[in-house]
């Protein structure tokens, strides 16, 4: 039996694609698991436009990714998945005037990794990019002004021979006990 913790494991960001579509079925699958993630106030404000045709995969790639770490591999992705928010009033608006949290940001990293997580179950990789011009993104997929875009995800069969696994903090530096940077024994 496949445990989470052993997806969780054998995820690692592919930025190279086997070129096979992803298939309908599997992006509704990832679109499922993004909408049972839990939201504040279950306002459920994640949007998504999956982008699967090459030309516009293309245009992302070209137009819409900033120097320095342009993304240029994006453009063998089959899939491209939008994370867009539709900002609810109660949560998003008077909650965040209150408490300073953008609380869909949240809400979308969550529903964005759940289909990370269930990618990776498909045997599908994966790649979260956020270094992107959202005006950009924007104008190529017509995304009205009021919704906020916040990321892209690559997502196909990966080219295995090219992902690595990276190396992470140890948990001492990550987790403290009771209060701030009291160590964790
Ligand atoms: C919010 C976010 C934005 C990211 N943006 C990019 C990006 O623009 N380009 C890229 O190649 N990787 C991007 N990554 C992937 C990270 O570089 C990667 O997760 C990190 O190096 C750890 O490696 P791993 O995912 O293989 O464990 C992003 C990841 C996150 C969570």
């Amino acid at each position: 039996m496949t445990t989470l913790d052993d997806i969780i494991n054998r995820r690692m960001s592919t930025r190279a694609f086997e070129p096979r579509p992803v298939g309908r079925e599997n992006i509704v699958a990832l679109a499922e698991a993004a909408r049972a993630a839990p939201s504040a106030c279950n306002s459920q404000t994640w949007r998504f436009i999956a982008v699967t045709d090459s030309v516009t995969i293309e245009r992302l790639c070209r137009e819409a990714m900033r120097p320095v770490i342009p993304n240029k591999w994006l453009v063998q992705a089959p899939l491209v998945m939008v994370g867009c928010s539709q900002l609810d009033v109660i949560a998003n608006r008077i909650g965040a005037r209150v408490t300073g949290i953008e609380y869909y940001r949240i809400d979308l990293g969550i529903a964005m990794e759940h289909m990370v997580l269930k990618a990776t179950e498909l045997g599908l990789g994966t790649c979260w990019i956020g270094w992107f011009s959202t005006k950009k993104v924007r104008r190529i997929l017509d995304i009205p002004g009021r919704i906020r875009v916040s990321a892209l995800l690559a997502v196909g069969y990966p080219r295995r021979e090219v992902a690595r696994k990276r190396s992470r903090k140890p948990l001492d530096q990550i987790l403290f006990a009771e209060k701030w940077g009291r160590p964790f024994k």
